[in-house]
């Protein structure tokens, strides 16, 4: 996944996604237990609130750095954190930067560890940055079945683009990291000890109405791409325009009298070095 390419759209939409992922951000925090002084390394910060959050909790006394594969991220990332020193925006490859010299108290993750093209060569990699008996905490979604957040998408995808092959949940993507024993599996053979997994079920709850989560995912999701590959030459438009009637049909069956409330479903790992 290119996520230089998405990362504008997604700065674009930060508030609705921020709000969505904002009581699964606060669960996190709470189990990484980060304490005054630390020192954090936020994988995957994309545009920055985890970075942020955790640096209130170490305090002037700790550090963050908020690491991120894409440029615009940790742009954004040095843009919010301005008044903020001890958050360092780096911008790097999880699965081959050169971690050694950094020697943090705890990792933490949300939704950032679940695309690396090798999560053994990843993880091994990440172990670096931890200093003995350093923490690990991340999290990442369950499978489309507890996710209409994907699996609504999914669907219109599929309704209008039939000739589209079936995504296998095991590429990097959202849901790579969904099979719980695959990932501990994976700590426990990559240097992390103490492994532990729970699945939560909670709710997303974006700004907006179905019709805005629609333009949203449509904006920072890859279907203009799968349109162009699969459609039926000439009929580009007719499948986008499916695609949106679709998910604002599915994301609308959540709408409340306030918000639109989507079930979700996630996985928090934690273990240490
Ligand atoms: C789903 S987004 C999550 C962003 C942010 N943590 C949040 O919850 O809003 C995944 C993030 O992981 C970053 N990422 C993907 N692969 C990476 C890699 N190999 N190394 C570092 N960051 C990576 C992406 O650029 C993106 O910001």
């Amino acid at each position: 996944m290119d996520w230089s390419a998405v990362a504008h759209a997604w700065i674009d939409h930060e508030a609705p996604i921020e709000r969505a992922h904002s009581p699964i951000k606060n669960e996190l925090l709470k189990r990484a237990a980060l304490r005054s002084g630390e020192k954090v390394l936020d994988l995957g910060c994309g545009s920055g609130a985890l970075a942020l959050a955790a640096a209130e909790r170490v305090g002037p006394q700790g550090s963050v750095i908020a690491f991120d594969i894409a440029d615009a991220f940790v742009a954004r990332v040095e843009e919010r954190a301005k008044d903020v020193p001890h958050i360092l925006p780096v911008q790097g490859d999880a699965q081959t930067f050169i971690f050694s010299d950094v020697k943090c108290d705890a990792v933490i993750s949300l939704f950032g560890t679940m695309f690396f093209p090798d999560p053994q060569v990843a993880f091994a990699n990440i172990g670096n940055s931890l200093k003995d008996g350093g923490r690990i905490t991340f999290v990442t979604w369950a499978g489309p079945q507890h996710n209409p957040w994907f699996s609504v998408p999914g669907k219109a995808l599929a309704d209008a683009l039939p000739e589209m092959p079936k995504p296998d949940p095991s590429t990097p993507g959202p849901m790579a990291f969904a099979n719980v024993e695959m990932v501990t599996d994976l700590l426990s053979r990559t240097g992390f000890a103490d492994v532990a997994a729970e699945e939560i079920d909670t709710h997303l709850t974006p700004i907006g109405a179905a019709a805005d989560i629609t333009a949203m995912m449509l904006a920072i999701g890859p279907f203009r791409g799968a349109v162009s590959q699969f459609a039926k030459p000439g009929e580009e438009r007719s499948a986008m325009d499916s695609i949106a009637k679709g998910m604002t049909a599915g994301y609308g069956a959540f709408a409340g009298e306030q918000d639109v409330r989507v079930p979700a479903r996630v996985i928090f790992y934690t273990a240490t070095r």
